[in-house]
């Protein structure tokens, strides 16, 4: 085991605080990278950088707010050459399932010759109980873009125990592990299973991209309400309705299914505001 911390950026977030957490449980030192964090990490001012990166050799990468925007690839080219330049020797990085933007992210860090691990995920499941989409659930409605494509969500707690066993064990470099859940739902599913779950109604309301801008930019601004529609277009196209073998290749187990999420999300009392 290192003795030099183990950054995790993006360690407030759904699946970096997971990650951090399982870590300082194991006894392993964590260093959180993000803008709230001191020193602060901030994407989009390489100057951050060098003062979170010293005296790293292990990172998780979880950009924000997605590999896919154009900005990324010429931010993760800079971050993986100030990696590089302050020794990191691992990287798990984490993308999205479908999306071209996030290959072409997932090929630079791979091109730095830095040793990594690629995390490619599906929709995470938690996206319903610690996400934007929270407020819908709790008002009943779950307003996307998807039509009736079928998502294979994966859970978070999968993502971050892969992402740890990554981090931690040489023997995963190289990887690339497309991380699902074991069963497809469509939208309207989704709702359904956290309706009963949550004891209260919620429906799937399909939308097109352009009423999905109108509801959206006023919770999480016009930029991100906008690209979140492109996103959707992408990636509920029929693409991934597939299942991946991610989780049981990297921890020899399932993964976890959407019913048993719902009632951990349920039983933690997100839906009874
Ligand atoms: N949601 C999905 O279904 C899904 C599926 C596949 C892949 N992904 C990928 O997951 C990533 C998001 O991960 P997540 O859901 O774990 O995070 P999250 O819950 O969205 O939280 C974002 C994290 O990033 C930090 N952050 C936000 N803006 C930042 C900035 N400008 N510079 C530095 N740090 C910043 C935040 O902390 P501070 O506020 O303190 O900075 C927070 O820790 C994205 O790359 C997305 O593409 C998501």
């Amino acid at each position: 085991m290192t003795s030099s911390p183990i950054l995790v950026l993006g360690a407030t977030g759904k699946t970096g605080r997971r990650i951090a957490q399982r870590l300082a449980a194991a006894g392993v030192p964590v260093r959180a990278g993000s803008r709230s964090a001191t020193p602060a990490f901030e994407w989009f001012d390489s100057s951050t950088w060098p003062a979170v990166l010293d005296g790293v050799k292990t990172a998780y990468v979880c950009f924000y707010p997605d590999l896919a925007i154009p900005e990324a690839p010429g931010i993760l080219e800079a971050f993986t050459r100030a990696a590089k330049d302050a020794g990191i020797e691992r990287l798990v990085l984490l993308s999205g399932r479908g999306e071209a933007g996030a290959v072409r992210c997932e090929n630079i860090v791979v091109a730095s010759g830095i040793p990594s691990v690629r995390l490619r995920a599906s929709w995470f499941s938690q996206n319903f109980s610690e996400g934007p989409l929270l407020a819908g659930v709790l008002g009943g409605q779950i307003v996307l873009p998807a039509g009736n494509a079928r998502e294979p969500f994966v859970d978070v707690d999968d993502i971050a125990d892969v992402a740890v066993a990554a981090l931690t064990d040489a023997r995963h470099d190289g990887a690339l592990y497309e991380l699902t859940g074991p069963r497809m739902l469509t939208m309207a599913e989704a709702a359904s299973e956290i309706a009963e779950a949550a004891r209260r109604p919620v429906n799937y309301v399909p939308v097109t991209p352009e009423a999905f801008v109108e509801t959206f930019t006023p919770i999480v601004g016009a930029s991100i309400a906008e690209f979140t529609a492109e996103l959707c277009r992408e990636v509920f196209d029929g693409r991934n309705e597939s299942l991946a073998d991610g989780v049981e290749r990297a921890l020899g187990r399932g993964p976890r299914d959407f019913r048993d999420y719902c009632r951990a999300a349920a039983r933690s009392g997100v839906w009874s505001a």
